[in-house]
């Protein structure tokens, strides 16, 4: 695949694969011993298709919340304004984006602030004693040619 060359002002920049489908993966974030019915817990993975700024390597984040025995809710960490990580408040029960003031209820709709849409909500399953979640890698590959 032929990567897509975009030069900034002093800066030359190959954003690939542009045009790959991103594969939709599933990933371990703890054991399910580790998940308390209560409010929302944060999670962080690696993410196998990262955004590489400077050499420094992305991590990707949830906030997963194990509403009952059997049933989790989770939501991507990133804002859907700018991407900013939002923090859950546990009273008064909202996530809040620190970068513009974007709040979210719990279910992931937006409440106040610039944000255009809800929370990315990410597919939860357990399998063998183990919490995993369904997350679209990174599309974009930023790579410093200079
Ligand atoms: Fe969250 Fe702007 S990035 S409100």
């Amino acid at each position: 695949l032929i990567g897509l060359i975009i030069t900034l002002p002093g800066i030359g920049f190959v954003l690939a694969p542009v045009f790959r489908k991103p594969k939709q993966l599933w990933r371990t974030v703890g054991k399910l011993e580790d998940f308390k019915v209560g409010g929302f817990v944060l999670v962080q993975y690696e993410d196998p298709s990262p955004v590489v700024w400077a050499g420094v390597t992305a991590k990707a984040g949830a906030w997963i919340r194990r509403a009952s025995e059997s049933e989790f809710i989770a939501f991507s960490i990133n804002c859907r304004h700018l991407g900013c990580p939002v923090r859950w408040v546990e009273d008064p029960r909202l996530f809040m984006c620190p970068c513009h003031g974007g709040v979210y209820y719990e279910d992931g709709t937006v409440a106040a602030g610039p944000p255009p849409e809800p929370l990315d909500r990410l597919k939860v399953r357990v399998r063998d004693g183990l919490v995993e979640i369904e997350t679209t890698p990174t599309p974009l590959t930023l790579t410093k040619l200079t």
